[in-house]
């Protein structure tokens, strides 16, 4: 990974950060993408730029002024709240579809053009694309779209491995604001029914990412990192 130039499209916090860290920490250069400033502490290893995934005009011009790279990594996604189909805000499921579903086709689309043969991209979907749950319907369609996306795009691409991480509950800002307290007790809720028995940190995720950057035999590939949640 030494010498290769990493791109984490939501890297600025929760999964993203951490695979920027992790990407860092083995020798790439990174840039962490989002849409607002470096937070602070910001380590100085990781180079940061401000575009928005639903800008087409923006992230084509981020990648054709960063030139070439070797693998990409997204993960930004949109804040949506659960709702049952009588009550879906259709206007804000199209916008959650734009960041999620479109704007992970549009930093593909761009980055393909500058990708190393030998690289890699990695998208995000969730467990709600297999898991039937009521009031989930928008974060299932899209998450379903995104695995298929990869599948597709894994041959399109080739011999650039296209793969998707699918993450379970991870405790990170998606989660919205609250207070510490409440936040683990929380997640000590939604861990004690899993197998694991725990919820998810940003590092679990960020150890499967490296795996599908890193293994050369891996494309076309879902990986479940949930905790068991599927089952
Ligand atoms: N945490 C979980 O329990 C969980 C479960 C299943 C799936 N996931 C998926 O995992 C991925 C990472 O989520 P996370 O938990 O790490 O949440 P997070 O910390 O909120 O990360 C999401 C990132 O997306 C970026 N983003 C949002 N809209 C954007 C836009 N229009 N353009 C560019 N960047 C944008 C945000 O940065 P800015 O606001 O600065 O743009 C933020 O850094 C998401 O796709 C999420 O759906 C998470």
């Amino acid at each position: 990974m030494k010498q290769q130039t990493v791109v984490v499209i939501g890297g600025l916090s929760g999964i993203g950060r951490a695979v920027a860290q992790r990407a860092a920490a083995e020798g790439a250069r990174v840039i962490a993408v989002g849409r607002r400033p470096a937070p602070a502490g910001w380590s100085q290893e990781i180079e940061t730029a401000s575009v928005d995934i639903t800008d087409e005009a923006a992230v084509e011009r981020f990648f054709s002024e960063l030139g070439a790279l070797d693998h990409l990594v997204v993960t930004s996604g949109p804040v949506i709240s659960s709702a049952k189909l009588v009550d879906l805000d259709i206007n804000a499921a199209r916008e959650a579809y734009d960041v999620k579903v479109f704007g992970q086709m549009r930093a593909a689309k761009h980055a393909a053009r500058y990708i190393a043969k030998t690289g890699s991209i990695t998208l995000t979907s969730g467990l709600l694309a297999r898991k039937a749950v009521p009031g989930a319907l928008v974060k299932a369609t899209m998450n379903a779209a995104i695995e298929n996306m990869g599948k597709t795009l894994a041959k399109e691409l080739a011999p650039v491995r296209v793969n998707v991480v699918s993450p379970g509950m991870v405790e990170t800002g998606m989660w919205g604001e609250m207070p510490e307290a409440e936040r683990k007790a929380m997640a000590a809720q939604a861990g004690s029914g899993l197998p694991v028995g725990r919820v998810g940190q940003t590092d679990d995720l960020a150890q499967a990412y490296w795996l599908v950057m890193t293994n050369g035999f891996m494309t076309g590939a879902v990986v479940d990192v949930d905790g068991g949640g599927l089952l």
